[in-house]
């Protein structure tokens, strides 16, 4: 609905005089400019805070930042490294809390994802989704998703770069999607309509690049995996993507990605999140 009005002009401003603090540890292009904007076309004002320039950065405890932030703005996100940080922060803040990807999970770029699935396939359910590659943040949340949702994944990680182990157990405790682990990306990609990658080394891991480009060695999507997919399957990558790592430029570019719809949507759904949050 905010996406329909944002296009056509119409106006959505929900959060009139509000403030999104968004803190941030690790890099960002879409999460900061999609909630900054988002935040000013809600209405509202979206502060960016690195923590290298706060006091957070130089040792200020979570649980004070929290108090003291959240008593000056509406809402809170959090980009950082450690899940308990930004559990930390919620437990100790006044106002909803967002987490716009920690090392365990990256919640608002799954539900970007998933809106984009629904425009482009009509739905979720009755879908087989595909994940090759590492066990990281973006795979646990999508298992999370598989799990409260209830569709099919199949996720193809090289032994050693299995998803979280209590993520896993949890979703597959619920019984809802079929979840299944292999380390064979043609098995995970048969049949799929929607195959998902992401880097072999996420932010915080960038002296392990090495070590895993060995070890992500047969798990790049590419044509010949793609081969393999539902005739009509869409690719997602939450981006940045390293071309001829874990993703072929041919596919990436090709007719099936909807990579740029998916990085559109983190404006719509992010509005979406903070309208009902804030
Ligand atoms: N996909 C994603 O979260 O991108 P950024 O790291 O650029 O925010
Ligand atoms: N798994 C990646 C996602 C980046 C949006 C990382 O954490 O760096």
């Amino acid at each position: 609905e905010l996406k329909q009005k944002q296009k056509n002009g119409i106006e959505h401003q929900l959060l009139k005089g509000k403030t999104l603090a968004m803190i941030f540890e690790k890099a960002s292009t879409r999460t900061r400019i999609s909630f900054e904007v988002g935040m000013f076309q809600l209405g509202g004002h979206g502060l960016f805070i690195s923590s290298a320039n706060s006091q957070m950065g130089r040792g200020e405890p979570i649980k004070d930042s929290a108090r003291v932030m959240s008593r000056y703005c509406d809402g809170v996100m959090i980009r950082t490294f450690g899940q308990e940080i930004v559990d930390e922060f919620a437990r100790y803040s006044s106002v909803p809390v967002i987490n716009g990807l920690t090392d365990l999970y990256h919640p608002c770029q799954i539900l970007a994802d998933l809106q984009t699935v629904i425009e482009h396939k009509g739905g979720y359910q009755g879908l087989k989704f595909a994940w090759v590659g590492d066990g990281n943040n973006m795979a646990n949340t999508w298992i999370e998703a598989a799990a409260i949702l209830g569709f099919d994944l199949a996720l193809a990680c090289p032994q050693g770069y299995q998803p979280d182990h209590e993520v896993l157990q949890w979703a597959q405790a619920q019984g809802t999607g079929n979840i299944a682990l292999t380390a064979d990306p043609h098995e995970a990609v048969r049949g799929a309509h929607v195959v998902n990658t992401d880097v072999w080394a996420s932010m915080g891991q960038e002296a392990e690049q090495k070590q895993r480009e060995q070890a992500f060695q047969g798990y790049c999507v590419d044509d010949r995996l793609m081969a393999l997919a539902h005739p009509e399957s869409v690719v997602l990558h939450c981006l940045p993507a390293h071309r001829g790592e874990e993703i072929s430029d041919s596919v990436i570019e090709g007719p099936r990605s909807v990579v740029w719809d998916e990085a559109e949507n983190r404006l719509h759904i992010q509005k979406a999140i903070m309208a009902t949050l804030m």
